[in-house]
């Protein structure tokens, strides 16, 4: 097992991050030590329910607690303010307290979810992070971003579109529990979807991984043993962990972890457009590869290198029947990673190194979506 402890200044309290094999039957004693209290309250993923649930309640139990669980979907259209307040509801009629721990177990729509329907509920219950998926292992279980979509009726397509997580809290959790055995039953494309995020880490901060990811290519991760599966983890949350660390409210430096996003967040919500978020990052990599070509900040050789990774694992590098440019540059105007009517971009270097450009021309960012388009 690893364990990373996070350092967050606000609140001072560090938490830790476990990652190993078979986590989730110990789950009740590495919780109960952080969250000593008679009552839980457990948000599952649906699709992982009968997977996990009953074995991490019959850890709970055997801790001393007594044991809520409530199963919800995992999609983009369920990450909503209703399914929020499904969960107070629950909460109430469970009769959490303050102290009552709510544990998510799933991938990061289940945890962001959750998360902040704990962040929010009496002004803040411990959460206790159990992600189920590589992507929400080494990304979204990590550094306390919650909330949910919120479908707004602004925009240059007039009807309601939901606007990614434009609702929610930094919330740090109390605990992580990473169980790589809740892998073994994951769908390649899960495993694909998590590898966009830890290539994008890899860009940032590790060039050591991003070469690891060069020579391993199509086996990466599935061909690994649990050991290989934990230390591929750990470095990932260590490169997010240096980051949120020394920026959890994003006032710049977390913006890093944005790479690729603002052209992902632009498709993955567009009406029709069937990706799943790791999938858009990939593109958004590319994509943004193609914007620090146009701006003159990206190496030729880092953007063949990106290129080929990503391809590599098994992810498209373009995609047909995108909308116009004009469309979607509008699209990026709208996410809330845009600042006043600028878009600001993170483009690589090198590999292991990238720059936060604050006001990017829409010819440098239309040169982005020109790279991605089939
Ligand atoms: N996934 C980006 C961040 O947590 O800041």
């Amino acid at each position: 097992m690893k364990t990373i402890e996070l350092h967050i200044a606000d609140p001072p309290t560090p938490y830790q991050v476990m990652i190993g094999a078979g986590l989730i039957d110990q789950a009740g004693s590495m919780i109960a030590p952080v969250c000593p209290h008679d009552r839980a309250m457990v948000v599952c993923d649906q699709a992982v329910a009968d997977l996990h649930a009953a074995r991490l309640k019959a850890s709970l139990t055997g801790a001393g607690y007594d044991v809520s669980l409530i199963s919800i979907e995992s999609n983009e259209e369920r990450k909503s303010l209703d399914t929020v307040s499904r969960l107070y509801h629950e909460f109430t009629g469970a009769r959490l307290d303050r102290h009552s721990p709510v544990i998510a177990v799933g991938g990061g729509i289940v945890g962001d979810t959750a998360g902040f329907a704990a962040s929010t509920f009496m002004r803040g219950l411990p959460f206790v992070n159990v992600p189920t998926t590589l992507l929400a292992m080494v990304d979204a279980s990590v550094g306390g971003k919650t909330g949910v979509n919120f479908a707004h009726h602004e925009g240059a397509r007039g009807s309601a579109h939901p606007a990614k997580n434009l609702i929610g809290s930094f919330y740090q959790p109390v605990l992580v529990i990473a169980d790589v055995n809740a892998l073994a039953t994951l769908p390649d494309r899960h495993i694909r979807c998590g590898l966009a995020e830890c290539i994008k880490h890899a860009i940032i901060g590790d060039g050591e991984m991003f070469a690891q990811l060069e020579r391993s290519g199509g086996a990466t991760f599935s061909a690994w043993d649990d050991e290989a599966r934990i230390e591929f983890i750990a470095r990932n949350v260590m490169v997010k962990a240096n980051i949120v660390e020394r920026d959890q409210r994003e006032s710049r430096l977390r913006m890093v972890l944005n790479l690729g996003h603002t052209y992902a967040h632009a498709i993955e919500t567009w009406p029709g457009v069937n990706l799943w978020h790791g999938e858009a990052v990939a593109l958004g990599l590319i994509a943004s590869v193609g914007a620090g070509l146009a701006l003159g900040i990206t190496s030729p050789d880092c953007a063949q290198r990106v290129e080929q990774v990503v391809a590599g694992v098994g992810l498209a590098t373009r995609m047909g029947g995108l909308p116009s440019n004009d469309e979607l540059i509008e699209a990026m105007r709208g996410d809330k990673k845009s600042h006043g009517n600028r878009i600001r971009l993170i483009v690589p270097r090198e590999i292991g190194s990238v720059e936060i450009v604050d006001e990017v021309s829409a010819s440098a960012i239309g040169s982005g979506w020109d790279r991605v388009r089939k």
